[in-house]
């Protein structure tokens, strides 16, 4: 939630910064802001909507300095306190115009600092929490004894310690170009180091095309950086060190390469981040994961739902008994964690807050945590007693496919390390080339796509590891299309949902593969139930399975694989359906309406 990025090296910061906006987009698009600092000035232009509106606004300008400037920070929303508009965008600025300051989470005790700043005589210009730490980090600043970069990073960690809540701060000031600091508590921040430049943001995609060494940040802590330093320390001024990475993403995979959207693009790479995602790891994982007598598995929205499926896979194979939770509930209910409990937290972004909460929840409570993770230097990995990185590289489009596909490949892998099954890691190896075959069949959805463009609604149902994939293509096609569409347990559909069928109604049907014998039959059967009541079905099912031709308006093949796989099939169709109808029906595919792609509020 909320892209932040700092530049301070020897180049014009705000061509940097605005690649990095472009690249943290996704994260929020309500509105964007960039700030440099060009010879004792602070040129500042903010926009409501998207990044396009900014950067329309910075062609009009004439003011070179903007253009000159070396040092700069820039901000894309995702609005929390106060609506998008112009006066709520960042940066917001100190009364006197002379600092600048980008903040990304929620203060939580901003209302009663805003009180004390607005007795003091501040007038506040935005209805945002963010500006109290611009006017407080301003007064540190007139507060500080010494002079230079060193008086940011001193005033930052008092405006640090005053705050509650969730933040990362970035802030420039007039009087001290070739410098940027930034402060951050439970909110992602990383540092990017370079050749007399560094970077900071949200996350490595702002600056992996400069440099490829990075920083991650322990939590409480503020950040300086200069062209040719980076210093670290708590909020007590404790010097800290960070921890150093390689950043392995490769440059082209944040662009869209030709393609209409990152979404198609990403749902593309899914061969490739699977054969990644595999890659050296089929004869066993190098995870101690201790004495596991019962796993716990955790996450938000897709992530959720490739817990659902992997519980399928850790249960059958591993025999250990698994619960899947979503991460937001997972905390509030005392959940009973002993030693022997592994709990696996899926996170694409690694700094979902709902997923961290729950994470620390589980340590505190003597639980082990496996983090299974897309980002590094991500919060979550980091806190984590243990990390599988699924390698999927970066994932632009808010709604998230190739990451749940590697996530599957993951957990499947985890829950091979946990037993043996046989035929398992042949199959999997398998599964990159079917995939490149399955998105080569893709034509008769894109059809299918237009002719749902003007359903009401679309109902998906299926059973066992079919069951999660209905809720995912459910989720994708709400998402992006902004469509009525529900996920059922196909079992479940005589227990009330059967009621919202009528005539035409699209059901999705996901099939069991028809080794599962006895399942696939009653699926069969509950097709033929929801078509009775006059609904039009289509039908996901493995290739050479017949049985579903008579009661399908319109069959999708997928490839053959063992049964608790099947989802690493079924759910590309459904990716793509839901793609192909929010395009037909004109929308944003990549970035949808009130969506971020990284939640890191509660
Ligand atoms: C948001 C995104 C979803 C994602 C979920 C969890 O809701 O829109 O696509 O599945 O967060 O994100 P994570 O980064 O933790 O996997």
């Amino acid at each position: 939630m909320c892209g932040i990025v700092g530049y301070a090296g020897g180049r014009p910061a705000l061509g940097i910064v605005m690649d990095g906006l472009r690249r943290l987009e996704y994260r929020g698009y309500d509105s964007a802001g960039v700030a440099v600092v060009d010879a004792g000035e602070l040129l500042v232009e903010k926009k409501s909507g998207k990044l396009v509106n900014l950067e329309k606004c910075l062609a009009e300008r004439v003011d070179t300095g903007f253009d000159v400037g070396m040092t700069g920070i820039g901000h894309t929303r995702w609005a929390t306190h106060g609506g998008p508009t112009d006066r709520n965008a960042h940066p917001h600025l100190s009364a006197d115009g002379r600092v600048a300051l980008i903040h990304n989470g929620i203060i939580e005790n901003f209302a009663r600092l805003r009180a004390d700043l607005a007795a003091d005589g501040v007038e506040f210009r935005s209805d945002t929490d963010s500006e109290v730490a611009a006017h407080l980090f301003a007064a540190e600043l007139r507060g500080v004894q010494i002079g230079g970069p060193a008086a940011l990073a001193e005033a930052m960690r008092r405006t640090a310690r005053r705050l509650e809540g969730a933040f990362t701060l970035l802030a420039v000031a007039a009087d001290t170009p070739g410098a940027v600091v930034a402060a951050r508590r439970n909110s992602p921040l990383v540092v990017g180091r370079g050749v007399r430049e560094n970077f900071l943001a949200s996350d490595v995609s702002a600056f992996m095309e400069y440099t490829r060494d990075a920083i991650e940040l322990g939590q409480d802590q503020v950040v300086l950086i200069t062209p040719n330093a980076v210093e670290i320390t708590g909020f007590d001024g404790t010097p800290a060190v960070g921890t150093a990475f390689r950043i392995d993403w490769n440059v082209s995979a944040a662009e869209k390469d030709g393609h209409e959207f990152f979404m198609l693009k990403e749902i593309a790479e899914q061969p490739q981040a699977v054969a990644d995602t595999l890659l050296g790891r089929l004869d066993g994982l190098d995870l101690d994961l201790g004495d596991v007598r019962k796993i716990v598995i955790i996450g938000c929205g897709t992530a959720y739902h490739a817990g659902m499926v992997a519980r399928y896979a850790i249960e059958e194979w591993a025999r250990i008994p698994c619960d899947v939770e979503m991460a937001s509930e997972f905390r509030y209910r005392s959940p009973i964690l002993e030693p022997g409990t592994l709990v696996i937290a899926i996170s694409q972004s690694g700094e979902t807050m709902d997923t961290l909460m729950a994470v620390r929840h589980a340590r505190a409570e003597g639980a082990r945590v496996l983090a299974i993770c897309n980002t590094h230097g991500s919060t979550i990995p980091r806190e984590s007693d243990a990390v599988l990185y699924t390698r999927g590289g970066p994932e632009i489009a808010v709604a998230s496919t190739k990451a749940f596909l590697t996530q599957l490949t993951a957990l499947h892998l985890v829950a091979m390390d946990l037993s043996s099954p046989p035929g398992i890691a042949a199959a999997l190896a398998h599964v990159p080339d079917q995939l490149r075959t399955l998105l080569g069949e893709m034509d008769p959805v894109r059809k299918l796509a237009n002719d749902l463009a003007d359903a009401r609604q679309v109902l998906f149902i299926g059973r066992h590891v079919g069951y999660p994939v209905a809720l995912e293509g459910a989720l994708k096609l709400k998402e992006l299309a902004y469509m009525h569409a529900e996920g059922f347990a196909a079992g479940e559909l005589k227990h009330g949902p059967i009621a919202l069928i009528d005539e035409g109604t699209p059901v999705i049907c996901v099939v069991p593969s028809p080794s599962l014998r006895l399942l696939h039959d009653k699926v069969v059967s509950n097709i033929q139930e929801v078509r009775a009541r006059g609904a039009r079905t289509v039908v996901i099912a493995e290739e050479g399975d017949d049985d579903v031709v008579p009661y399908a308006d319109t069959v999708i093949r997928v490839p053959r694989t063992p049964a608790l796989l099947a989802p690493l099939m079924t759910t590309v169709p459904l990716q793509v359906l839901a793609c192909s109808i929010a395009a037909a029906r004109g929308y944003d595919v990549d970035q949808p309406r009130n969506l971020a792609k990284s939640v890191t509020v509660e």
